[in-house]
């Protein structure tokens, strides 16, 4: 099922301590959960894989046969926190050395089963605990979940992100964490922790459409002036609940490129900035290697000069 993968070709390598990947990454929280039916509704990723080894063979092959030197997941991912960790231990075993992975802290469930942020420090000090645990230390790349789409509630937000932030820095002082990194936050949070820890990697939710966005350019800006890889997830995703709708821009450069909205996202992004790293979120092979060619292709100027701002 898995055969005939294409491999990442020199997307522009880059480097975290002593980990390098090429820029497109595994997103793997369509891996490591399914959506539940709660109560006649469709809850998103709360369950087990439905076919783990299927999973396991596409997580696989994402490294192995396309090159992919990064997974990203959290532990929020699956039927509780930490049952996609679990997954994630076993499908990688072969490759957890050489491959950058990460877990996120900060999402626990509601009473009805659904996501919700807590952003208390010792709730975030016993999840790390937990993590640590279940994952081995030290863990390649920490991240604190900061904030989170509007749907999802947030509980115990701290007066500064900084005090949210403390428990890894714990970590990190006790060997284990090797990198650390902060998700969905703003560029005044992200300068806030920068004053304080050493902030390896950003993961934003970030779309083409995102780069004519003064708020998320910002923290886009802030990255690239201190060469901090900036990951980009959900760039397919709609900034409401609605399905995704490509804008006429994206829909005309896809046409000029002969490849779908979906792949000339991919491509724009990392050709627009070097610093840009992209998440896939995939479940199917024929969605990887969608993700794979889309990395490897050279984007005319003329096609990204239209995406460019004055902030360029
Ligand atoms: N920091 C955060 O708060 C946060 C929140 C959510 C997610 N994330 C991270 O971001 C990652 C990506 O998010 P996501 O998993 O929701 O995925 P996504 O990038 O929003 O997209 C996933 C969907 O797009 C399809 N797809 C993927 N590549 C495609 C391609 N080249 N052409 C056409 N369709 C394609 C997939 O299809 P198939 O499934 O059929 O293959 C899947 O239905 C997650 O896995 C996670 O690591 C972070």
């Amino acid at each position: 099922m898995t055969e005939n993968l294409p491999r990442l070709n020199d997307t522009g390598v880059l480097c975290l301590g002593e980990y390098r990947f090429e820029r497109l990454a595994l997103g793997a929280m369509r891996l490591l959960s399914t959506n539940a039916e709660k109560d006649g509704r469709s809850i998103e990723c709360y369950a087990d894989p439905v076919d783990p080894e299927a999973n396991c063979a596409l997580m696989r092959a994402a490294v192995s046969q396309c090159g992919i030197g990064y997974v990203d997941f959290a532990r929020g991912y699956g039927a509780r926190p930490g049952a996609g960790e679990r997954w994630f231990m076993k499908w990688m075993e072969p490759y957890l050395k050489e491959v950058l992975w990460a877990t996120k802290v900060g999402y626990d469930r509601d009473a009805e089963g659904g996501w919700v942020l807590d952003l208390d420090p010792d709730f975030l000090r016993r999840e790390i605990e937990l993590s640590v645990e279940l994952l081995g230390k030290p863990i390649p790349l920490l991240y604190l979940t900061a904030g989170s789409t509007d749907d999802v509630t947030i509980r115990h937000r701290q007066k500064s992100v900084v005090d949210s932030f403390r428990p890894l820095l714990e970590c990190y002082e006790r060997g284990e964490a090797t990198h650390l990194g902060v998700a969905n936050v703003t560029a005044q949070e992200l300068q806030q922790l920068l004053d304080v820890a050493p902030i390896g990697m950003v993961q934003n939710k970030f779309t083409v459409s995102s780069l004519a966005q003064p708020e998320q350019r910002a923290v886009l800006d802030l990255c690239r002036s201190k060469n901090i890889p900036f990951v980009a997830w959900g760039i397919f995703q709609s900034d409401d609940d609605g399905p995704w709708v490509p804008g006429d821009q994206l829909v005309e450069a896809a046409r000029e490129m002969s490849v779908t909205p979906q792949e000339a996202s991919i491509a724009i992004l990392l050709n627009y900035d070097p610093n840009f790293v992209v998440l896939t979120g995939v479940s199917r092979p024929k969605s990887l290697a969608s993700s794979v060619r889309a990395a490897n292709m050279k984007v005319p100027v003329e096609i990204l000069n239209r995406f460019r701002s004055e902030r360029d």
